[in-house]
């Protein structure tokens, strides 16, 4: 992978916001994948600025992942903060943003019907990312098989700590989610992680020279060819 050591999260925001719109100014049907959490803030923060004027109209985004049994319209929901969050700030066409369907009557096929979306758009071209404390990416916890597609996965302790900032309690962040396979993430043509502060050093390390093992999801990224890392110095701390 490359790395890019940045001085705090705005110049990472500038940085791949930057690549972003170079990529939709000159393909106008760009595949964006789009991940959740605090991580991308920056990069859509800084992005509808470089955006100005561009034709989005073709655009198509697909989110990493969705809670499992949370109303979409719930503020929390995937759905809801990629509305928030990319759509509405960006002005994207929302039929062409795509999250996977974590209700109790798609469940079942809401995998195979993702996976499918994902191929009829001619796959993703650039992939957001951010990484969990325990290593995951999309929501793909320690033990996910790399070739996996997208299915539901048990969130695992960690994660619904770390997500009950969200929520009111920890007790209020689903079990189960759905989400993009460390297969499917790898058939991205380019994938962008970003990660800041310590918290996330030990997991950066891993990801990027520790040795390639489902322990440590996020350490898929080494079988891809084309991988950039932008993180500040803290979560940079842990790499030789
Ligand atoms: C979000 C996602 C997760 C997060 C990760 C880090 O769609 O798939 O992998 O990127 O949990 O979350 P933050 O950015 O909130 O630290």
């Amino acid at each position: 992978a490359e790395v890019v050591i940045v001085p705090d999260r705005q110049a990472a925001g500038a940085l791949v916001a930057d690549e972003v719109a170079r990529l939709v100014r000159a393909r106008p049907d760009t595949v964006l994948g789009v991940a959740t959490g605090s991580t991308p803030l920056p990069v859509y923060e800084a992005l509808p600025e470089r955006l100005a004027g561009a034709d989005l109209s073709r655009v198509q985004a697909f989110a990493l992942d969705e809670y499992v049994g949370l109303d979409p319209q719930h503020p929390e929901s995937y759905r809801s903060v990629i509305q928030r969050e990319v759509v509405e700030p960006l002005g994207l066409d929302p039929r062409r943003v795509h999250v996977p369907d974590g209700s109790a009557e798609g469940i079942a096929e809401a995998g195979e019907k993702y996976e499918q979306a994902i191929a009829a758009a001619g796959g993703i071209d650039l992939q957001l990312l951010g990484i969990g404390t325990d290593g995951h990416i999309g929501f793909n916890e320690p033990g996910s098989s790399f070739a996996s597609r997208t299915r539901v996965k048990t969130l695992t302790r960690q994660t619904r700590e770390d997500n009950a900032r969200f929520f009111d309690r920890v007790e209020d962040v689903p079990r189960h989610c759905i989400t993009q396979g460390l297969g499917t993430i790898l058939a991205a043509r380019h994938l962008v992680l970003l990660a800041f502060g310590a918290g996330k050093a030990e997991a950066v390390a891993g990801a990027v020279e520790g040795p390639v093992t489902a322990s440590l999801p996020a350490s898929a990224i080494q079988l891809h060819p084309r991988v950039t890392v932008v993180i500040d110095e803290e979560a940079a701390a842990g790499l030789r």
